[in-house]
């Protein structure tokens, strides 16, 4: 093999190899979909599209809690807050009942953006509306 051949087979690895990451991403986005499926994912009522938070606010995250099932297989909830489509670290509150449908958090100090969203976790993750955030 010359070792210009060598090179492009290199390069077609390269390509190969990046495309089934790319793939592998593209792939992994439905799961959260999936993950809906038969668990208690209250929707969150607020903060909605529109909403504009100070950080050190407090602030009643709300969600509907009718039409729950009578089992639910984890009752405590927990709200974590995701950027853009990128979740963050920050754990706004946990350990709360699900069923309570209002919980008191405290506005984090992020980067200012009116691209943040909520999860309401309980089975299984749901996500407010983009929101903003100011300083
Ligand atoms: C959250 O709701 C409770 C109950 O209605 C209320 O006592 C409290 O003042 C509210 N907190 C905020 C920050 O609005
Ligand atoms: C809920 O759980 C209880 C106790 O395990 C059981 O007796 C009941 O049938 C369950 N109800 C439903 C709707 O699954």
């Amino acid at each position: 093999m010359s070792s210009q051949t060598s090179v492009l087979a290199k390069m077609f690895l390269l390509f190969f190899a990046l495309f089934g990451m790319f793939a592998n991403l593209a792939a992994a986005v439905p799961v959260e979909e999936l993950e809906k499926r038969d668990v208690y994912d209250p929707p969150v009522l607020y903060p909605h599209a529109g909403t504009i938070w100070y950080k050190g606010q407090r602030h009643n995250v709300t969600w509907d809690t009718t039409n729950h099932p009578v089992n639910i297989t984890n009752k405590f909830g927990r709200i974590m807050l995701r950027k853009g489509l990128i979740p963050t670290p920050l754990i706004l509150e946990e350990n709360f009942d699900i069923l309570l449908g209002r919980i008191e958090v405290t506005v984090p100090w992020v980067t200012p953006g009116d691209d943040y969203s909520l999860v309401l976790y309980g089975d299984s993750g749901n996500f407010s509306p983009m929101f903003t955030i100011n300083e």
